[in-house]
């Protein structure tokens, strides 16, 4: 049993504390507010209902996972955390200031890890006093589905911190770790993000219909949804921000955020979580 500590309960943050409170951790959430608290515990409890109906755990399991489960607003109640995984938004300012203050509420043995997608894990570290403990720990969405994390060691990052957080992932939560260095992207995003971006522009270009884009992936190379969907899956503000910090890192035009997608951040269309994306989900 780990004393596991997640910041954020949005999308990410909610799927990792599930597939923890269900491996059986004290699991420990940080929110900024009681109303953005309420909301993260009603998505755990709203997925492990999913995970009832669907068979995957019994109700009395669901209670067991539950019964794991805190939430809070203070982060001095991060002091007896062992491990903490961070799941806010991919704003690196955001992420530098929370890892500094974390760095003092924290015990110097804990381990601190980034569900960064895309913003190297040594920029995340730069104001911790020891970043030999700062790691890279990327799940995939939906988290209780998708079996990948990518563990990215910084320059920095110590070998007892990457095998803790490897062992974790591995053998306790059961998901398959592949191990990544510090660029940008690491492994999956570096792949995956560019082959979004083209489909948003070659939507954006009237080239083809979305519903034909989609279509083609998913009937031409057996993906289970087609690039404009999974944008809407992931968020068409990660898919921004990732995108941003890509061309930021290796300066690529193939990289550059398309204007839709600027444009369709601007107005709030998000994808899913906002029920409205590249389709309607109202
Ligand atoms: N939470 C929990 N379980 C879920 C779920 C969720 N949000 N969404 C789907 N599932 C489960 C379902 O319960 C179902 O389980 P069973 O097969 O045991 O019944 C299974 O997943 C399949 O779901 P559905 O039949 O409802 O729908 P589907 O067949 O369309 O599958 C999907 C849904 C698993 C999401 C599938 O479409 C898929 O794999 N999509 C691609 C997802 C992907 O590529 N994710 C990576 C995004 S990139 C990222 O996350 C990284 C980043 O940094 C940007």
């Amino acid at each position: 049993m780990t004393q596991l500590g997640v910041v954020g309960g949005g999308t990410m943050g909610a799927g990792i504390a599930e597939i923890a409170i269900r491996a059986g951790d004290e699991v420990l959430v940080l929110e900024r507010d009681q109303s953005a608290a309420d909301a993260a515990r009603g998505r755990i409890e709203k997925s492990l209902s999913r995970a009832v109906k669907k068979a995957k755990i019994t109700e009395d399991e669901a209670e067991r996972s539950l019964a794991n489960l805190r939430l809070t607003t203070s982060l001095s109640d991060f002091g007896d955390r062992e491990l903490v995984i961070e799941a806010l938004p991919e704003i690196e300012d955001l992420k530098v200031g929370f890892f500094a203050d974390l760095d003092k509420v924290t015990s110097p043995e804990a381990i601190l890890a980034t569900n960064t997608s895309s913003i190297p894990i040594i920029r995340i570290a730069k104001d911790v006093a020891d970043p030999s403990r700062v790691v890279g720990v990327h799940f995939f969405n939906p988290v209780p589905v998708m079996p990948l994390v990518e563990i990215i060691s910084s320059l920095a990052s110590s070998p007892h911190a990457i095998e803790t957080v490897t062992a974790y992932a591995r053998d306790h939560l059961g998901k398959r770790t592949i191990q990544a260095g510090d660029r940008g992207g690491f492994v999956v995003n570096a792949l995956l993000i560019p082959y979004l971006v083209s489909a948003i522009r070659m939507y954006e270009s009237g080239y083809a219909s979305k519903e034909d884009i989609d279509a083609g992936m998913v009937n031409g190379c057996a993906h289970p949804m087609g690039p404009l969907t999974l944008s809407d899956t992931v968020g068409l503000d990660v898919v921004l921000d990732v995108s941003e910090s890509l061309y930021h890192e290796f300066r690529e035009p193939h990289l550059a955020p398309p204007p839709l997608l600027q444009r369709m951040v601007e107005a709030g269309y998000l994808g899913k979580k906002t029920g409205r994306g590249f389709y309607d989900y109202s």
